[in-house]
Protein backbone atom coordinates (compact mmCIF):
# COMPACT_ATOMS: atom_id res chain seq x y z
CA UNK A 1 0.00 0.00 0.00
CA UNK A 2 1.24 3.31 -0.72
CA UNK A 3 0.13 6.32 1.15
CA UNK A 4 0.79 10.04 -0.15
CA UNK A 5 1.74 12.85 2.49
CA UNK A 6 1.74 16.70 1.59
CA UNK A 7 3.47 18.39 4.64
CA UNK A 8 7.07 17.90 6.49
CA UNK A 9 8.22 13.85 7.70
CA UNK A 10 6.90 15.59 10.92
CA UNK A 11 3.43 16.88 10.09
CA UNK A 12 2.42 13.61 7.76
CA UNK A 13 3.34 11.15 10.71
CA UNK A 14 1.21 8.42 11.48
CA UNK A 15 0.05 8.16 15.58
CA UNK A 16 2.27 4.69 16.59
CA UNK A 17 -1.10 2.94 17.94
CA UNK A 18 -2.23 3.35 14.39
CA UNK A 19 0.10 1.59 12.87
CA UNK A 20 -0.08 -2.13 11.40
CA UNK A 21 2.39 -2.83 14.04
CA UNK A 22 4.36 -1.17 17.02
CA UNK A 23 6.78 -2.37 19.65
CA UNK A 24 10.16 -1.85 21.21
CA UNK A 25 11.07 -4.87 19.16
CA UNK A 26 9.92 -4.69 15.95
CA UNK A 27 9.67 -1.99 13.16
CA UNK A 28 6.86 -0.91 11.60
CA UNK A 29 6.46 -2.32 8.22
CA UNK A 30 6.77 1.00 6.61
CA UNK A 31 9.10 2.55 4.31
CA UNK A 32 8.92 6.60 3.92
CA UNK A 33 10.13 8.03 0.94
CA UNK A 34 10.61 11.84 1.40
CA UNK A 35 11.61 14.95 -0.36
CA UNK A 36 12.97 18.16 0.30
CA UNK A 37 14.40 21.12 -1.94
CA UNK A 38 17.47 22.20 1.17
CA UNK A 39 20.60 20.43 -0.02
CA UNK A 40 21.07 19.07 3.70
CA UNK A 41 20.80 16.03 6.15
CA UNK A 42 17.74 15.07 7.22
CA UNK A 43 16.94 17.22 10.32
CA UNK A 44 16.36 15.91 13.68
CA UNK A 45 12.94 16.65 13.17
CA UNK A 46 12.62 14.60 10.56
CA UNK A 47 14.43 11.32 12.03
CA UNK A 48 12.42 11.91 15.39
CA UNK A 49 9.53 10.96 13.05
CA UNK A 50 10.80 7.91 11.89
CA UNK A 51 11.88 7.02 14.93
CA UNK A 52 8.32 7.58 16.41
CA UNK A 53 6.61 5.91 13.74
CA UNK A 54 9.30 2.71 13.94
CA UNK A 55 10.05 3.03 10.20
CA UNK A 56 11.50 0.29 8.48
CA UNK A 57 13.86 2.52 6.35
CA UNK A 58 13.35 6.66 5.34
CA UNK A 59 14.95 7.70 1.76
CA UNK A 60 15.39 11.62 1.65
CA UNK A 61 15.61 12.69 -1.67
CA UNK A 62 17.14 16.07 -2.41
CA UNK A 63 15.74 17.85 -5.39
CA UNK A 64 18.51 20.34 -7.25
CA UNK A 65 17.87 24.06 -6.45
CA UNK A 66 19.40 24.74 -9.85
CA UNK A 67 17.51 22.18 -12.01
CA UNK A 68 14.33 23.19 -10.03
CA UNK A 69 11.67 24.88 -11.87
CA UNK A 70 7.84 24.88 -11.94
CA UNK A 71 5.20 23.57 -14.58
CA UNK A 72 2.14 23.72 -14.31
CA UNK A 73 1.66 23.89 -10.37
CA UNK A 74 3.91 20.42 -10.76
CA UNK A 75 7.44 20.93 -9.31
CA UNK A 76 9.66 19.10 -11.42
CA UNK A 77 13.76 18.70 -10.72
CA UNK A 78 16.94 16.49 -10.52
CA UNK A 79 17.63 14.69 -7.77
CA UNK A 80 20.80 16.10 -5.96
CA UNK A 81 21.68 13.98 -3.19
CA UNK A 82 20.00 10.87 -1.64
CA UNK A 83 20.17 10.17 1.86
CA UNK A 84 18.91 6.26 3.61
CA UNK A 85 18.40 6.53 7.40
CA UNK A 86 16.93 4.24 9.89
CA UNK A 87 17.35 3.33 13.57
CA UNK A 88 19.96 1.27 15.20
CA UNK A 89 19.60 -0.72 18.33
CA UNK A 90 21.67 1.18 20.49
CA UNK A 91 21.13 2.47 24.12
CA UNK A 92 22.68 6.01 23.11
CA UNK A 93 22.01 6.82 19.43
CA UNK A 94 18.76 6.09 18.36
CA UNK A 95 19.63 6.29 14.01
CA UNK A 96 22.12 6.44 11.39
CA UNK A 97 21.95 8.50 8.52
CA UNK A 98 24.10 7.39 5.20
CA UNK A 99 26.31 9.80 3.42
CA UNK A 100 25.22 10.97 0.11
CA UNK A 101 24.12 8.02 -1.81
CA UNK A 102 23.62 7.53 -5.98
CA UNK A 103 20.16 6.57 -7.07
CA UNK A 104 22.49 3.43 -8.38
CA UNK A 105 23.43 2.41 -5.15
CA UNK A 106 20.49 3.14 -3.55
CA UNK A 107 18.56 1.08 -6.18
CA UNK A 108 20.79 -1.93 -4.61
CA UNK A 109 19.68 -1.85 -1.29
CA UNK A 110 17.95 -5.12 -0.22
CA UNK A 111 15.59 -3.22 2.56
CA UNK A 112 13.40 -6.78 3.27
CA UNK A 113 17.08 -7.81 4.13
CA UNK A 114 17.84 -4.92 6.00
CA UNK A 115 14.42 -4.93 7.73
CA UNK A 116 15.24 -8.52 8.98
CA UNK A 117 18.62 -7.96 10.40
CA UNK A 118 17.65 -5.24 12.14
CA UNK A 119 14.23 -6.54 13.65
CA UNK A 120 16.92 -9.36 14.64
CA UNK A 121 19.29 -7.08 16.77
CA UNK A 122 16.42 -4.95 18.07
CA UNK A 123 14.70 -8.49 19.93
CA UNK A 124 18.22 -9.29 20.57
CA UNK A 125 18.55 -6.08 22.32
CA UNK A 126 15.07 -6.53 23.73
CA UNK A 127 15.41 -9.48 25.73
CA UNK A 128 18.96 -8.59 26.97
CA UNK A 129 16.87 -5.26 28.52
CA UNK A 130 14.43 -7.26 30.11
CA UNK A 131 15.14 -7.72 33.80
CA UNK A 132 12.19 -10.05 34.37
CA UNK A 133 9.40 -10.56 31.59
CA UNK A 134 6.87 -9.55 34.17
CA UNK A 135 8.13 -6.49 35.67
CA UNK A 136 6.81 -3.67 33.70
CA UNK A 137 9.50 -1.49 32.31
CA UNK A 138 7.82 1.79 33.82
CA UNK A 139 8.94 6.11 32.15
CA UNK A 140 7.45 8.20 34.78
CA UNK A 141 6.04 11.11 33.89
CA UNK A 142 5.95 14.49 36.26
CA UNK A 143 4.02 17.95 35.94
CA UNK A 144 5.23 20.53 37.63
CA UNK A 145 1.91 22.63 37.19
CA UNK A 146 1.63 26.29 39.67
CA UNK A 147 -0.75 25.19 42.34
CA UNK A 148 2.27 22.69 43.38
CA UNK A 149 4.87 23.73 45.31
CA UNK A 150 8.57 22.16 44.09
CA UNK A 151 9.08 20.62 47.07
CA UNK A 152 5.53 19.04 47.09
CA UNK A 153 6.31 18.08 43.14
CA UNK A 154 9.20 16.53 44.09
CA UNK A 155 7.56 15.01 47.30
CA UNK A 156 4.95 13.58 44.44
CA UNK A 157 7.78 12.18 42.17
CA UNK A 158 9.51 10.41 45.09
CA UNK A 159 6.62 8.72 46.28
CA UNK A 160 5.48 7.57 42.95
CA UNK A 161 8.52 6.02 42.09
CA UNK A 162 8.08 3.93 45.26
CA UNK A 163 4.14 3.14 44.58
CA UNK A 164 5.31 2.10 41.19
CA UNK A 165 8.28 -0.32 42.76
CA UNK A 166 5.36 -1.72 45.27
CA UNK A 167 3.54 -2.37 42.60
CA UNK A 168 6.46 -4.69 41.02
CA UNK A 169 7.75 -2.11 38.09
CA UNK A 170 11.34 -1.07 37.60
CA UNK A 171 11.34 3.20 36.76
CA UNK A 172 13.95 3.13 34.47
CA UNK A 173 13.81 7.04 33.57
CA UNK A 174 11.58 10.58 34.51
CA UNK A 175 10.59 13.12 32.62
CA UNK A 176 9.32 16.31 33.83
CA UNK A 177 7.71 19.16 32.56
CA UNK A 178 6.79 22.67 34.01
CA UNK A 179 3.20 24.16 33.11
CA UNK A 180 0.78 26.53 34.16
CA UNK A 181 -1.98 23.95 34.35
CA UNK A 182 -2.42 20.47 32.60
CA UNK A 183 -2.83 20.22 28.58
CA UNK A 184 -6.37 19.57 28.51
CA UNK A 185 -6.01 16.84 25.97
CA UNK A 186 -2.66 15.25 26.92
CA UNK A 187 -1.78 16.87 30.16
CA UNK A 188 1.47 17.43 28.65
CA UNK A 189 2.24 19.56 25.35
CA UNK A 190 2.94 18.48 22.07
CA UNK A 191 6.39 18.75 21.62
CA UNK A 192 6.53 16.52 25.49
CA UNK A 193 4.65 13.98 24.16
CA UNK A 194 6.74 13.27 21.30
CA UNK A 195 9.68 13.38 23.81
CA UNK A 196 8.04 10.75 25.70
CA UNK A 197 7.30 8.48 23.01
CA UNK A 198 11.08 8.51 22.06
CA UNK A 199 12.42 7.85 25.21
CA UNK A 200 9.93 5.31 25.87
CA UNK A 201 11.62 3.80 22.76
CA UNK A 202 14.70 3.98 23.76
CA UNK A 203 14.94 3.00 26.92
CA UNK A 204 12.56 0.16 26.04
CA UNK A 205 10.01 0.98 28.75
CA UNK A 206 6.38 -0.58 28.24
CA UNK A 207 4.49 1.16 30.24
CA UNK A 208 4.16 5.17 30.85
CA UNK A 209 2.92 6.31 34.13
CA UNK A 210 2.19 9.47 35.94
CA UNK A 211 2.09 11.52 38.42
CA UNK A 212 -1.11 12.58 38.51
CA UNK A 213 -5.00 11.29 37.67
CA UNK A 214 -6.12 11.29 34.17
CA UNK A 215 -9.25 11.51 32.15
CA UNK A 216 -10.64 8.91 30.13
CA UNK A 217 -9.76 10.90 27.19
CA UNK A 218 -6.43 12.14 27.75
CA UNK A 219 -5.29 8.69 28.71
CA UNK A 220 -7.14 7.28 25.36
CA UNK A 221 -5.09 11.02 23.69
CA UNK A 222 -1.70 9.52 25.03
CA UNK A 223 -2.09 6.27 24.20
CA UNK A 224 -3.06 6.82 20.49
CA UNK A 225 0.45 9.71 20.09
CA UNK A 226 2.68 7.26 22.31
CA UNK A 227 1.95 3.81 21.60
CA UNK A 228 2.46 2.70 24.98
CA UNK A 229 0.27 1.75 27.65
CA UNK A 230 -0.42 4.67 29.87
CA UNK A 231 -1.93 4.49 33.41
CA UNK A 232 -2.28 7.29 36.36
CA UNK A 233 -1.85 7.07 40.00
CA UNK A 234 -4.92 5.88 41.06
CA UNK A 235 -4.54 3.16 38.91
CA UNK A 236 -1.07 2.48 40.52
CA UNK A 237 -2.29 2.36 43.86
CA UNK A 238 -5.69 -0.18 42.79
CA UNK A 239 -2.91 -2.53 41.07
CA UNK A 240 -0.86 -2.58 44.62
CA UNK A 241 -4.26 -2.92 46.23
CA UNK A 242 -5.27 -5.95 44.04
CA UNK A 243 -1.77 -7.60 44.89
CA UNK A 244 -1.73 -7.24 48.53
CA UNK A 245 -5.42 -8.50 48.99
CA UNK A 246 -5.54 -11.10 51.21
CA UNK A 247 -9.26 -12.07 52.75
CA UNK A 248 -12.16 -12.44 50.85
CA UNK A 249 -13.20 -8.86 52.03
CA UNK A 250 -10.21 -7.39 51.13
CA UNK A 251 -10.48 -9.11 47.87
CA UNK A 252 -14.33 -7.29 47.64
CA UNK A 253 -13.42 -4.29 47.78
CA UNK A 254 -10.40 -3.79 45.86
CA UNK A 255 -12.76 -5.57 42.90
CA UNK A 256 -15.37 -2.93 43.45
CA UNK A 257 -12.92 -0.27 43.56
CA UNK A 258 -11.50 -1.44 40.00
CA UNK A 259 -14.76 -2.00 38.53
CA UNK A 260 -15.91 1.87 39.62
CA UNK A 261 -12.67 3.32 38.20
CA UNK A 262 -12.72 1.05 34.69
CA UNK A 263 -16.43 2.02 34.25
CA UNK A 264 -15.77 4.98 32.91
CA UNK A 265 -13.02 4.78 31.04
CA UNK A 266 -14.15 1.98 28.98
CA UNK A 267 -16.84 2.96 27.26
CA UNK A 268 -14.07 5.63 26.29
CA UNK A 269 -11.52 3.31 25.66
CA UNK A 270 -13.81 1.40 23.13
CA UNK A 271 -14.82 3.94 21.19
CA UNK A 272 -11.00 4.55 20.27
CA UNK A 273 -10.85 1.05 19.23
CA UNK A 274 -13.58 0.86 17.34
CA UNK A 275 -12.08 4.19 15.30
CA UNK A 276 -9.14 2.24 14.73
CA UNK A 277 -10.42 -0.96 13.32
CA UNK A 278 -12.18 1.60 11.34
CA UNK A 279 -14.69 1.80 8.44
CA UNK A 280 -18.07 0.30 7.99
CA UNK A 281 -19.42 -2.74 9.50
CA UNK A 282 -17.03 -2.36 12.45
CA UNK A 283 -19.02 0.19 14.72
CA UNK A 284 -21.94 -1.34 15.19
CA UNK A 285 -21.15 -4.59 16.78
CA UNK A 286 -18.19 -3.21 18.44
CA UNK A 287 -20.44 -0.65 20.07
CA UNK A 288 -23.26 -3.25 20.95
CA UNK A 289 -20.55 -5.72 22.49
CA UNK A 290 -19.36 -2.72 25.01
CA UNK A 291 -22.74 -1.37 25.54
CA UNK A 292 -23.06 -5.35 26.84
CA UNK A 293 -20.24 -5.43 28.47
CA UNK A 294 -20.89 -2.23 30.57
CA UNK A 295 -24.04 -3.46 32.19
CA UNK A 296 -22.45 -6.87 32.94
CA UNK A 297 -20.17 -4.49 34.86
CA UNK A 298 -22.77 -2.29 36.13
CA UNK A 299 -24.52 -5.46 36.98
CA UNK A 300 -21.13 -6.48 38.79
CA UNK A 301 -20.85 -3.84 40.82
CA UNK A 302 -24.63 -3.65 42.32
CA UNK A 303 -24.31 -6.99 43.50
CA UNK A 304 -20.24 -6.13 45.10
CA UNK A 305 -21.69 -3.35 46.63
CA UNK A 306 -24.54 -5.07 48.21
CA UNK A 307 -22.00 -7.34 49.61
CA UNK A 308 -19.75 -4.82 51.20
CA UNK A 309 -22.98 -3.45 52.87
CA UNK A 310 -22.96 -6.89 54.57
CA UNK A 311 -19.84 -6.66 55.26
CA UNK A 312 -20.33 -3.25 57.12
CA UNK A 313 -22.86 -4.72 58.41
CA UNK A 314 -21.17 -7.67 59.74
CA UNK A 315 -18.06 -5.54 61.00
CA UNK A 316 -20.65 -2.86 62.36
CA UNK A 317 -22.56 -6.10 64.86
CA UNK A 318 -18.80 -7.67 65.96
CA UNK A 319 -18.07 -3.94 67.27
CA UNK A 320 -21.03 -3.78 68.76
CA UNK A 321 -20.57 -6.75 70.74
CA UNK A 322 -17.30 -5.13 71.77
CA UNK A 323 -19.40 -2.42 73.23
CA UNK A 324 -21.59 -4.68 74.72
CA UNK A 325 -18.40 -5.88 76.89
CA UNK A 326 -17.40 -2.38 77.46
CA UNK A 327 -14.25 -2.66 75.91
CA UNK A 328 -12.97 0.41 74.46
CA UNK A 329 -11.29 0.64 71.22
CA UNK A 330 -8.20 2.35 69.26
CA UNK A 331 -7.91 2.49 65.91
CA UNK A 332 -4.51 2.67 64.81
CA UNK A 333 -4.07 5.61 61.36
CA UNK A 334 -0.76 7.04 59.41
CA UNK A 335 0.16 7.37 55.84
CA UNK A 336 1.17 3.99 54.59
CA UNK A 337 4.83 2.92 55.88
CA UNK A 338 4.45 4.67 58.74
CA UNK A 339 4.97 1.54 61.13
CA UNK A 340 1.11 1.09 62.12
CA UNK A 341 2.13 -2.93 61.89
CA UNK A 342 4.90 -2.34 63.79
CA UNK A 343 3.98 -0.97 66.86
CA UNK A 344 0.60 -2.92 66.69
CA UNK A 345 3.02 -6.34 66.87
CA UNK A 346 5.46 -4.99 69.65
CA UNK A 347 2.54 -3.83 71.58
CA UNK A 348 0.36 -6.54 71.83
CA UNK A 349 2.83 -9.29 70.36
CA UNK A 350 0.64 -9.53 67.94
CA UNK A 351 1.92 -11.14 64.36
CA UNK A 352 1.08 -8.59 61.53
CA UNK A 353 2.89 -8.40 58.40
CA UNK A 354 5.35 -5.69 58.48
CA UNK A 355 7.24 -4.49 55.12
CA UNK A 356 9.15 -1.22 53.64
CA UNK A 357 6.22 -1.38 51.10
CA UNK A 358 3.73 0.78 50.70
CA UNK A 359 -0.09 -0.93 52.09
CA UNK A 360 1.27 -3.63 53.77
CA UNK A 361 -1.79 -3.98 55.28
CA UNK A 362 -5.04 -4.34 53.92
CA UNK A 363 -7.45 -6.05 56.27
CA UNK A 364 -7.89 -4.49 59.68
CA UNK A 365 -6.35 -6.87 62.83
CA UNK A 366 -7.72 -6.56 65.77
CA UNK A 367 -5.42 -7.22 69.32
CA UNK A 368 -6.94 -6.93 72.54
CA UNK A 369 -3.94 -4.91 74.96
CA UNK A 370 -4.15 -4.31 78.93
CA UNK A 371 -2.31 -1.26 80.20
CA UNK A 372 -2.97 0.15 83.92
CA UNK A 373 -5.86 2.52 83.71
CA UNK A 374 -3.65 6.37 85.20
CA UNK A 375 -6.55 6.88 87.84
CA UNK A 376 -7.90 3.53 89.22
CA UNK A 377 -4.48 1.83 88.66
CA UNK A 378 -6.96 -1.07 87.73
CA UNK A 379 -5.66 -3.13 84.83
CA UNK A 380 -7.59 -1.61 81.55
CA UNK A 381 -8.37 -3.88 78.61
CA UNK A 382 -8.34 -1.86 75.08
CA UNK A 383 -8.84 -3.41 71.08
CA UNK A 384 -6.35 -1.75 69.27
CA UNK A 385 -6.71 -2.17 65.53
CA UNK A 386 -4.69 -1.49 62.96
CA UNK A 387 -6.13 -0.34 59.22
CA UNK A 388 -5.15 0.25 56.21
CA UNK A 389 -2.54 2.74 55.41
CA UNK A 390 -3.24 6.26 53.65
CA UNK A 391 -1.81 8.01 51.30
CA UNK A 392 -2.20 11.44 50.13
CA UNK A 393 -5.36 11.92 47.52
CA UNK A 394 -6.93 8.19 48.48
CA UNK A 395 -8.73 7.66 44.92
CA UNK A 396 -12.29 7.94 45.66
CA UNK A 397 -13.54 4.62 44.53
CA UNK A 398 -11.14 3.02 46.77
CA UNK A 399 -12.59 5.44 49.90
CA UNK A 400 -15.76 4.29 48.16
CA UNK A 401 -15.30 0.50 48.16
CA UNK A 402 -12.98 0.61 51.61
CA UNK A 403 -15.87 1.86 53.73
CA UNK A 404 -16.35 -1.17 55.86
CA UNK A 405 -12.38 -1.04 56.60
CA UNK A 406 -12.34 2.88 57.18
CA UNK A 407 -15.44 2.30 59.30
CA UNK A 408 -12.93 0.76 62.15
CA UNK A 409 -11.62 4.22 62.15
CA UNK A 410 -15.03 6.68 62.89
CA UNK A 411 -16.43 3.57 64.84
CA UNK A 412 -13.50 3.96 67.11
CA UNK A 413 -13.08 5.66 70.78
CA UNK A 414 -10.01 7.22 69.49
CA UNK A 415 -7.53 7.43 67.22
CA UNK A 416 -3.65 6.80 67.23
CA UNK A 417 -2.20 8.65 64.39
CA UNK A 418 1.48 7.11 63.81
CA UNK A 419 3.93 9.48 61.91
CA UNK A 420 6.93 8.31 60.41
CA UNK A 421 9.33 11.51 61.80
CA UNK A 422 11.84 10.25 59.78
CA UNK A 423 10.10 10.75 56.41
CA UNK A 424 10.63 14.10 54.46
CA UNK A 425 7.34 14.57 54.16
CA UNK A 426 6.53 14.00 57.27
CA UNK A 427 4.68 17.17 57.82
CA UNK A 428 2.70 16.89 54.61
CA UNK A 429 1.53 13.58 55.77
CA UNK A 430 0.25 14.68 58.96
CA UNK A 431 -1.67 17.06 56.90
CA UNK A 432 -3.09 14.36 54.02
CA UNK A 433 -3.85 12.03 57.10
CA UNK A 434 -6.09 14.59 58.76
CA UNK A 435 -7.53 15.74 55.56
CA UNK A 436 -9.04 12.24 54.87
CA UNK A 437 -9.89 11.60 58.51
CA UNK A 438 -11.87 15.41 57.89
CA UNK A 439 -13.57 14.00 54.78
CA UNK A 440 -15.38 10.91 56.86
CA UNK A 441 -19.19 10.91 57.08
CA UNK A 442 -18.94 9.88 61.40
CA UNK A 443 -16.10 12.42 63.00
CA UNK A 444 -13.66 9.98 64.72
CA UNK A 445 -13.07 10.61 68.63
CA UNK A 446 -9.95 12.31 70.27
CA UNK A 447 -6.71 11.73 68.31
CA UNK A 448 -3.54 10.55 69.57
CA UNK A 449 -0.39 11.89 67.88
CA UNK A 450 2.74 9.42 68.23
CA UNK A 451 6.11 9.85 66.19
CA UNK A 452 7.87 6.88 65.32
CA UNK A 453 11.43 5.93 63.99
CA UNK A 454 13.28 8.46 66.21
CA UNK A 455 16.23 6.46 65.90
CA UNK A 456 16.39 6.95 62.18
CA UNK A 457 15.93 10.96 63.24
CA UNK A 458 18.22 13.95 63.85
CA UNK A 459 18.10 16.26 66.69
CA UNK A 460 16.50 19.34 64.81
CA UNK A 461 13.72 17.50 63.51
CA UNK A 462 13.00 16.16 66.49
CA UNK A 463 13.02 19.34 68.44
CA UNK A 464 11.02 21.06 65.60
CA UNK A 465 8.16 18.43 66.00
CA UNK A 466 8.28 18.32 70.06
CA UNK A 467 7.61 22.16 70.15
CA UNK A 468 5.10 22.31 67.25
CA UNK A 469 3.39 19.24 68.74
CA UNK A 470 3.87 19.20 72.50
CA UNK A 471 1.07 16.97 73.09
CA UNK A 472 2.33 14.03 71.35
CA UNK A 473 4.85 10.84 71.87
CA UNK A 474 7.80 10.17 70.25
CA UNK A 475 8.78 6.48 70.35
CA UNK A 476 10.69 3.77 68.10
CA UNK A 477 7.96 0.68 67.40
CA UNK A 478 11.29 -0.94 65.83
CA UNK A 479 13.85 -0.37 68.14
CA UNK A 480 10.81 -0.69 71.02
CA UNK A 481 11.74 2.99 72.94
CA UNK A 482 9.07 5.22 74.10
CA UNK A 483 6.27 2.44 74.47
CA UNK A 484 5.57 2.62 77.80
CA UNK A 485 4.69 6.83 77.56
CA UNK A 486 2.98 5.10 74.83
CA UNK A 487 0.76 2.97 76.70
CA UNK A 488 0.32 6.03 79.56
CA UNK A 489 -1.08 8.32 76.76
CA UNK A 490 -3.06 5.40 75.38
CA UNK A 491 -4.19 5.27 78.42
CA UNK A 492 -5.51 8.59 79.41
CA UNK A 493 -6.63 8.78 75.73
CA UNK A 494 -9.19 5.89 76.15
CA UNK A 495 -10.15 6.76 79.77
CA UNK A 496 -11.41 10.91 78.40
CA UNK A 497 -12.54 9.48 75.12
CA UNK A 498 -15.28 6.83 77.44
CA UNK A 499 -15.78 9.29 80.39
CA UNK A 500 -16.60 11.79 77.55
CA UNK A 501 -19.18 9.97 75.72
P1 LIG B 1 1.13 0.05 55.59
O1 LIG B 1 0.65 -1.32 55.80
O2 LIG B 1 1.78 0.29 54.28
O3 LIG B 1 0.15 1.10 55.91
O4 LIG B 1 2.41 0.27 56.56
P2 LIG B 1 2.50 0.32 58.13
O5 LIG B 1 2.23 1.70 58.60
O6 LIG B 1 1.72 -0.78 58.76
O7 LIG B 1 4.06 0.10 58.32
P3 LIG B 1 4.86 -1.21 58.75
O8 LIG B 1 4.60 -1.54 60.19
O9 LIG B 1 4.65 -2.27 57.73
O10 LIG B 1 6.35 -0.64 58.70
C1 LIG B 1 6.90 -0.09 57.55
C2 LIG B 1 8.42 -0.16 57.59
O11 LIG B 1 8.93 0.69 58.60
C3 LIG B 1 8.95 -1.56 57.92
O12 LIG B 1 10.07 -1.80 57.11
C4 LIG B 1 9.34 -1.45 59.37
O13 LIG B 1 10.37 -2.35 59.70
C5 LIG B 1 9.81 -0.03 59.45
N1 LIG B 1 9.70 0.51 60.82
C6 LIG B 1 8.62 0.48 61.63
N2 LIG B 1 8.89 1.09 62.80
C7 LIG B 1 10.17 1.52 62.73
C8 LIG B 1 11.03 2.24 63.63
O14 LIG B 1 10.69 2.59 64.76
N3 LIG B 1 12.27 2.54 63.18
C9 LIG B 1 12.69 2.19 61.95
N4 LIG B 1 13.92 2.53 61.58
N5 LIG B 1 11.93 1.50 61.08
C10 LIG B 1 10.69 1.18 61.46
Amino acid sequence: MTRVGVGTVGKTQIPPMELPRYGAERLSGIRCIATQLKSEVPSDATLTAMALQRLDALVVLTLSGSGFERRGGGATGYVQEIYLAHLVPHPEVSWTVSPPLSLEVLSQQDFLELTESLEEEFRREYVAQQVSPDQDRVLLVGVLTSELTPQRFQDGLAEISRLVETAGGEVLQIVQQRRSRPHPQTVVGEGKVQEIALTAQTVGANLIVFDRDLSPAQVRNLEVRIGVRVVDRTEVILDIFAQRAQSGAGKLQVELAQLEYMMPRLTGRGRAMSRLGGGIGTRGPGETKLETERRAIQRRITRLQQEVNQLQAHRSRLRGQRQHQEVPSVAIVGYTNAGKSTLLNVLTNAEVYTADQLFATLDPTTRRLAIADPITHETLSIVLTDTVGFIHELPPSLMDAFRATLEEVTEADALLHVVDLSHPAWQSQIRSVMTILSDMPVTPGPILLAFNKIDQVDGDTLTLAQEEFPQAVFISAGDRLGLETLRQHLAQLVHYATSAS
